[in-house]
C-alpha cells in the first residue's frame, strides 16, 4: 500500500531522477557539424568527419567537465537542405556551436540561423572572402581563395609567367580568385588574356581546355573544388597541353593531397600556392598525418582535414576557456573565446583574427614531386602571417 511516507520517498527518488536527467542534459555540449558526406563533394564530408573524430579520440569527450556530444549531418553541399539541417539542429537537438560546411552556399544558406539564434558557426571548409561577414557569429578555421591567389600571383611573374588564362568554377570561390589573382598579376606586370567560368555541378573541361590551347598562354591558372582536380589534371595532359608549352599553375585546391598520388607523373612539376600540404615538414604535421592515417585505413589527409581538426580546437579551447562552474557557456561567451585563439596547426601557426574572425595564417608555394614513390606537394617557399586580402576593414 502507498503509505504517506512511501509516496514522499518515491516522489523524492522520482524527483532525484528528474533532476539528475536533467542535469545529464545541461552537462552535454553538442557539436553540430553539416557536412557533405553524400554527393560530389563528399571527399571534404570524409576527410572533416575522420578529423574531428581523431582529434575527440586524441584529446577525450569531456571538457571543463561537460561531456562532448557530435552530430554529423549530410547535406549533400544543398544549400536548402544546410538550412533545414540548421534550424533542426538548433531547434530541436539544441547544438551549443555548429561547425562543418563543405561548400560556400551552405555556408551561407545556415549564416542567418547562427545569428538569430546567438549560435557560434564554425566554418572548417568553404573558402569565400565574404562568408565571414554573413553572421557576427561566424569564425573561419580553414581559408580563404584571396588569401591563396594572390601568393601565385606575386611568384608568376618572376619565374617567366606573364600571360594566363584563368579557369574557375563558377561560383563564389572561383569568382573570388578569379579576381584576386588578376588583379595582383596585372599589378605585377602580367596580364590575364582570358577568364573562364566553368559549371560547378558535373562541369566538362574539354571545350574549356580547348580554347585555352588556342590561346597558347605562358600558364592556365585554375580553381576548382576539393574533389574536382584529378578530372582537370586528366583533361589537361590528355591534351598534351603541357607538351604545348602551357604551364599549369593554381590554388592548391587542384593538387588536393586526397586525390594528387592517383593523378600520376603527369602532374611533377605543377605550382601551386596553398596553406596545407600533407608534407609539411613540422613535427606537428608528422605526427598528425601518422595519427591520421593509422586510423583512417591510410588515407592522406587534405586541407579540409586540417580546417576540421583545427575546428575542433577552436570549440574545445572556447568552451575550456568560457564554462563557469556547472552552467553551460553562452553562444556569446563561446564566440568570444573564439575570437583571438592563437595555435600552432599541422600547417603552421595559425591565429583567428577578433576583428574579423577570419583566419590569418601562412600561405606556401609549392611544387608537386615524388617522395618515396609517392606524389606530394613540396613546399618550397613561405609568406608567412597572410590576412584575408578580401577584408577591406
Ligand atoms: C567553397 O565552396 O567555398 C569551397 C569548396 C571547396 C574548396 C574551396 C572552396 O576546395
Amino acid at each position: 500500500m502507498l503509505t504517506p511516507k512511501r509516496l514522499f520517498l518515491a516522489t523524492a527518488v522520482a524527483l532525484t531522477l528528474t533532476a539528475n536527467w536533467a542535469q545529464a542534459q545541461d552537462n552535454t555540449f553538442k557539436i553540430g557539424l553539416i557536412l557533405p558526406m553524400t554527393g560530389q563533394q563528399a571527399s571534404t564530408g570524409r576527410q572533416i568527419e575522420a578529423a574531428v573524430r581523431l582529434y575527440m579520440a586524441q584529446n577525450g569527450d569531456t571538457v571543463a567537465g561537460k561531456k562532448i556530444q557530435l552530430i554529423i549531418k549530410d547535406d549533400a553541399a544543398t544549400p536548402d537542405q544546410s538550412k533545414r539541417l540548421a534550424q533542426d539542429l538548433v531547434v530541436n537537438e539544441k547544438v551549443n556551436v555548429l561547425g562543418g560546411f563543405g561548400v560556400t552556399p551552405a555556408a551561407l544558406a545556415a549564416a542567418p540561423i547562427a545569428t538569430q539564434s546567438k549560435t557560434p558557426l564554425v566554418v572548417m571548409a568553404a573558402a569565400t572572402s565574404s562568408i565571414t561577414d554573413a553572421s557576427p557569429y561566424i569564425v573561419r578555421t580553414s581559408f580563404t581563395l584571396p588569401q591563396v591567389s594572390v601568393s601565385l600571383a606575386d611568384w608568376a611573374p618572376k619565374n617567366g609567367i606573364k600571360k594566363v588564362v584563368t579557369l574557375v568554377s563558377d561560383y563564389g570561390p572561383g569568382i573570388d580568385a578569379e579576381k584576386f589573382f588578376n588583379q595582383r598579376l596585372t599589378f605585377n606586370g602580367g596580364q590575364v588574356v582570358e577568364s573562364l567560368r566553368v559549371p560547378l555541378r558535373g562541369p566538362d573541361f574539354a571545350p574549356f581546355l580547348q580554347k585555352v590551347r588556342d590561346i597558347k598562354p605562358d600558364a592556365l591558372f585554375v580553381f576548382v573544388p576539393s574533389g574536382a582536380g584529378a578530372a582537370v589534371m586528366k583533361q589537361f595532359l590528355e591534351r598534351g597541353m603541357d607538351k604545348a608549352g602551357i604551364r599549369l599553375i593554381g590554388t592548391g585546391d587542384v593538387t588536393d593531397d586526397d586525390q594528387l598520388n592517383d593523378m600520376g607523373d603527369g602532374a611533377l612539376g605543377v605550382v601551386t600556392s596553398h596553406h596545407y600540404s600533407a608534407s609539411h615538414p613540422s613535427a606537428m604535421n608528422k605526427k598528425f598525418v601518422e595519427a591520421f592515417q593509422k586510423a583512417n585505413k591510410g588515407m592522406r589527409p587534405n586541407f579540409m582535414a586540417v580546417g576540421g581538426y583545427d575546428g575542433m580546437r577552436v570549440i574545445y579551447e572556447a568552451l575550456r576557456a568560457s564554462a563557469k562552474g556547472a552552467a553551460m557557456p553562452t553562444g556569446d561567451a563561446l564566440l568570444a573565446s573564439m575570437k583571438g585563439q592563437i595555435f600552432e596547426s599541422p600547417r603552421g601557426q595559425i591565429f583567428i583574427d577578433a576583428q574579423t574572425r577570419d583566419i590569418v595564417q601562412n600561405v606556401y608555394l609549392r611544387k608537386v614531386e615524388k617522395k618515396d614513390g609517392q606524389l606530394y606537394n613540396v613546399e618550397f617557399d613561405v609568406i608567412k602571417d597572410v590576412k584575408d586580402p578580401g577584408k577591406t576593414r
